[in-house]
């Protein structure tokens, strides 16, 4: 009798278990959004926003000019989109509002981290007028630094004496100038991210499709010199550099349906995926070229844009989606585990650790990094769509 009624129990658990996501996205969640508003209780103003930690353990913050800024209010959007919580929403808003002046700041490339991170993730869930008129006029600071002769935009002022440097990281930017085309009708913002994306895939990479760091080019677009900056050698392949080209190109994808930058975002992915030195956790060395390892430090940073990247590449790939797919689920299963991720309370509130920012120059060194967590978190939001086959 009571056999009887315990069987079925049994299999329906086992059924359940059979289908239960490798990624438990609730849990997770749960976990971030803690550590995210723990984050704001311990600041008593937005003028800087949380990046990584100092040396002697304490918070780093940096101010609304620096790279990041935007990376904090868009984790709170992410975390809001999710759990539709009024309190995350109103985080959301008051550190988005602190990013307001950067939409004048025409010295940096960063705009689309900065803005569209937080801006553009505010106005796609709230059609706040007052956040469209924000990101219009950042993508027009942001076209400002493309000189048509060269046909890219330009990333520094100066590098090592180079006036026109371009990094690999510049791909993630034009995502923020393909919406601006699509919001204000001008073909201009259109024109600058695919011909800054065309130049990109001719000069930045390899034969065997790793990329340089950085290209730097002539007043007429001569390239000049091929080296590095955040990586190993100027030949290595800097471990995040990889995952930016493998998003950047995903996302160029996406908006454009050109076939060669499928085949380009799939030539990435295959050159990270196959790499001999990607450990067994898919996390890999912060530079695949690191001469270090096992030693070498992880950088989870990499891990998380390039899962966040495979997820949404999984969706265009015919030939290896459901590849692109499994790698992704492993390195968010690896992110969740607690190698990576941070107890509640834990890592200065960050959500991930052991990410490096600038090793090169001894900087953000086997950290938490603000940008590993927005990756991390966009990821747990995209799995929890693509795993039941929706559309990101
Ligand atoms: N320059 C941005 C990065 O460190 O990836």
């Amino acid at each position: 009798m009571k056999l009887r009624f315990l069987l079925p129990l049994a299999g329906g658990l086992l059924a359940a278990a059979a289908t239960a996501p490798a990624v438990d996205v609730a849990a997770a969640m749960q976990v971030a959004g803690q550590q995210l508003e723990l984050a704001d209780k311990a600041r008593t103003t937005t003028t800087r926003q949380p990046f990584t930690v100092n040396p002697d353990g304490s918070l780093k913050d940096r101010e609304a000019a620096w790279w990041t800024s935007g990376f904090y209010p868009g984790s709170l959007w992410y975390t809001y989109e999710y759990s539709k919580k009024p309190l995350d929403r109103q985080l959301a808003e008051k550190w988005t509002a602190a990013l307001q002046q950067e939409q004048y700041n025409k010295s940096t490339h960063d705009l689309g981290f900065m803005l569209y991170c937080s801006y553009g993730n505010g106005y796609r869930l709230t059609k706040n007028p007052a956040y469209r008129a924000v990101l219009v006029e950042g993508a027009r600071s942001l076209a400002s630094r493309f000189d048509p002769k060269v046909g890219l935009l330009k990333s520094w002022d100066n590098h090592e004496g180079y006036k026109y440097p371009v990094i690999i990281d510049n791909m993630m930017n034009l995502e923020f100038l393909f919406w601006a085309s699509k919001a204000t009708g001008d073909k201009q913002f259109y024109h600058i991210a695919v011909t800054h994306a065309d130049n990109t895939l001719k000069h930045h990479f390899r034969p065997d499709y790793s990329s340089y760091h950085v290209v730097c080019y002539g007043p007429d677009g001569t390239v000049l010199r091929k080296k590095t900056a955040q990586g190993y050698a100027d030949s290595s392949a800097w471990a995040r550099g990889q995952a930016w080209g493998l998003y950047g190109y995903t996302v160029c994808y996406r908006e454009t349906k050109n076939p060669a930058y499928l085949a380009q975002a799939e030539h990435i992915a295959d050159f990270y995926l196959n790499h001999p030195n990607l450990p067994a956790d898919k996390i890999p060395y912060w530079d695949f070229n690191a001469p270090d390892m096992p030693a070498a430090k992880r950088d989870a940073s990499a891990g998380a844009v390039a899962a966040s990247a495979l997820l949404e590449l999984s969706q265009y790939s015919k030939a290896s989606g459901p590849r692109y797919f499994k790698a992704a689920e492993q390195m968010l299963q690896s992110l969740s585990s607690p190698t990576y991720r941070a107890a509640v309370g834990q890592n200065n509130n960050f959500v991930l650790r052991h990410s490096v920012g600038h090793l090169p120059a001894k900087a953000e060194v086997d950290v938490p990094l603000v940008y590993a967590d927005y990756y991390y978190i966009e990821g747990l939001l995209r799995y929890d769509k693509r795993r039941v086959g929706k559309s990101i």
